[in-house]
């Protein structure tokens, strides 16, 4: 399925395993951006709305029975949402939205690590979003074992699973990093914060400037 929907916005998603350092990294991109002129629109999933966030707490800490089909569809119900109401308007308006997690996680996390189908996790997501996918996708590739080490404060029902489990995640980024490689950027995420996000500005730097050409906004 593939978007009917045109806009003038910026849609940039970040993904990657647990503690691969994304909140950090949309931080500090967000600050870039700001001294260019821009103010992005800082988002994430699952949560980024009120009803977003209160599903965001019944998928995370949610019952341990919770079983992967209902986890799959909780995710993507919130998602539909979440674009209909706040990023779509967004990125109508010309903005630029920098969101913490897409529909990539779900593929990753939802149809590979839980085998629920990748084919059928992203049709269903394809489905909720009517198609919209981003213009560019920062991947924060790291090692499961060193993004452990990162971890701070108590696991969550994900966080959880086995080793095996964000393994299998990190797997199915590499795919789909090259079934999008357009839209994909791959980033070393094992050095210090500052190198981390040098490589990402530097992969955001063209379309960033072609983004505020088009739109005469910022110190393009
Ligand atoms: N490049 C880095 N080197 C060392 N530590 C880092 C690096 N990037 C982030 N951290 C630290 O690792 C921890 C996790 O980072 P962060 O919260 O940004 O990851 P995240 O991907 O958003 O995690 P989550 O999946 O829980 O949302 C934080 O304590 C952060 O300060
Ligand atoms: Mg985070």
């Amino acid at each position: 399925m593939s978007s009917t929907d045109t806009h003038t916005g910026l849609f940039i998603t970040f993904e990657g395993g647990d503690s691969c350092g994304k909140s950090t990294q949309i931080a500090l991109t967000k600050q870039w951006l700001e001294e260019r002129g821009v103010a992005p629109l800082l988002t994430r999933e699952p949560g980024g709305t009120e009803l977003g966030e209160k599903l965001r707490e019944l998928i995370i800490h949610g019952p341990d029975d919770m079983d992967p089909h209902t986890e799959a569809l909780l995710y993507s119900a919130q998602r539909a949402y979440h674009m209909e109401t706040k990023v779509l308007p967004a990125l109508h308006r010309g903005e630029v939205v920098l969101q913490d997690r897409y529909l990539d996680s779900s593929v990753a996390y939802q149809g590979a690590a839980r085998a629920l189908g990748v084919d059928e996790i992203l049709q269903l997501n394809l489905w909720a979003v009517r198609g919209l996918l981003p213009d560019v996708t920062i991947f924060l590739d790291l090692d499961p074992e060193v993004a452990f080490e990162r971890r701070t404060g108590e696991p969550d029902r994900l966080e959880r699973e086995p080793n095996s489990f964000q393994h299998r995640v990190r797997e199915q980024y590499y795919e789909l990093s090259k079934t999008y490689a357009d839209r994909y950027r791959v980033i070393d995420a094992s050095g210090d914060i500052e190198s981390v996000q040098q490589q990402i500005r530097r992969a955001l730097e063209p379309l960033v400037e072609e983004h505020l050409r088009a739109n005469k906004v910022g110190n393009a």
